[in-house]
């Protein structure tokens, strides 16, 4: 068991799933609803405390009424909260969510007005407790410095940044990780369709790390500070129901396999195993449930 420090957010989800993906301006019916939290700092934690890791989140909160259930979730999992921030301030951020039954694909409306985790709240953490700190690369200037702070102080410690979505400046905290996490969206947004040509384009803005990239129901690729590629494909469940969540799964997946000292091929294997059964279940509490496929 690793003790595990994630810097990102939680959000309200409220999910409605729909029998078949709506055209614009038609009202439909959802067939149902659910409100959970999630956020993919405190996703990947959720899915770190079942494998038995203990969760720490670095985050914030507001003090609002929506914010019980974020609070219950995370208590639930185990997932200490002494690093959280909270703000009298603003709303949690929400997702509204149209989960579509047929094909378990997930569309995102996501709003928020709260203030990003800052650096003066990450610096009163002490990090030395921890065997990996992961970090979610929202606010750039501050995550810089976090990191930045954290590998002045401790250079060992593994850290790992996941790359979602084009920031202005995103590329001046790669080379402050050792494993970087892609997805194939933000691969998509600097022009690039091809995994291992977007993988070696980012190998040269930051030399000496690992990469590895999510590529949805393809699997995932990596490339090794040695230079090698690896790839492994996706273990698609009999019913793909829920693919919400599936990145932040398969992160908890590397991530987990990386403690334990595996390979990147193996830890690929293992993100992408993990995330399969991830969409073939409602939600992130599928671990115990289910013997390992
Ligand atoms: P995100 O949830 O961030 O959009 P991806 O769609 O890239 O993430 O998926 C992350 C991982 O989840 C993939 O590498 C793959 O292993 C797994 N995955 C995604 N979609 C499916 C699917 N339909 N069936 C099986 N595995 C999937
Ligand atoms: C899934 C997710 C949702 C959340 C949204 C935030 O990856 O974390 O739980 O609402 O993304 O962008």
């Amino acid at each position: 068991m690793a003790k595990i420090l994630a810097v990102g957010i939680a959000t309200l989800d409220i999910i409605n799933s729909v029998d078949g993906y709506p055209a614009e301006d038609d009202e439909v019916r959802a067939t149902s609803q659910r409100l959970c939290r999630g956020g993919n700092a405190t996703n990947t934690l959720t899915v770190l405390s079942q494998l038995g890791h203990e969760s720490h989140w670095a985050g914030v909160l507001a003090d609002e009424p929506d914010a019980r259930h974020i609070i219950t979730a995370l208590a639930r999992h185990r997932i200490n909260t002494e690093a959280v921030l909270t703000q009298h301030e603003g709303k949690v951020p929400t997702s509204y969510i149209l989960h579509n039954q047929r094909n378990g694909s997930r569309t995102i409306v996501h709003y928020r007005n709260l203030s990003e985790y800052p650096f003066s709240a990450f610096e009163k953490i002490d990090l030395g407790q921890f065997d990996w700190v992961h970090f979610e690369g929202r606010n750039v200037a501050d995550s810089h410095r976090m990191m930045t702070h954290l590998k002045q102080l401790y250079p060992e410690l593994p850290c790992s940044l996941e790359v979602e979505k084009d920031r202005p400046q995103i590329e001046t905290l790669l080379p402050l990780a050792d494993l970087l996490l892609f997805s194939r969206a933000y691969a998509r947004q600097l022009g690039i369709d091809s995994a291992t040509a977007f993988l070696s384009a980012m190998q040269k803005k930051a030399p000496d790390k690992d990469f590895i990239c999510a590529w949805g129901e393809d699997g995932a690729y990596g490339l090794d500070r040695n230079d090698d590629f690896h790839y492994s494909p996706a273990f698609v469940p009999t019913n793909v129901v829920d693919t919400l969540g599936a990145g932040d799964t398969f992160n908890a997946g590397v991530i987990d396999a990386r403690l334990r000292g595996l390979s990147m091929k193996a830890a690929l294997r293992e993100g992408c195993q993990l995330a399969g059964r991830k969409c073939g279940h409602h939600g992130l509490e599928f671990i115990a449930t289910e013997t390992p496929a």
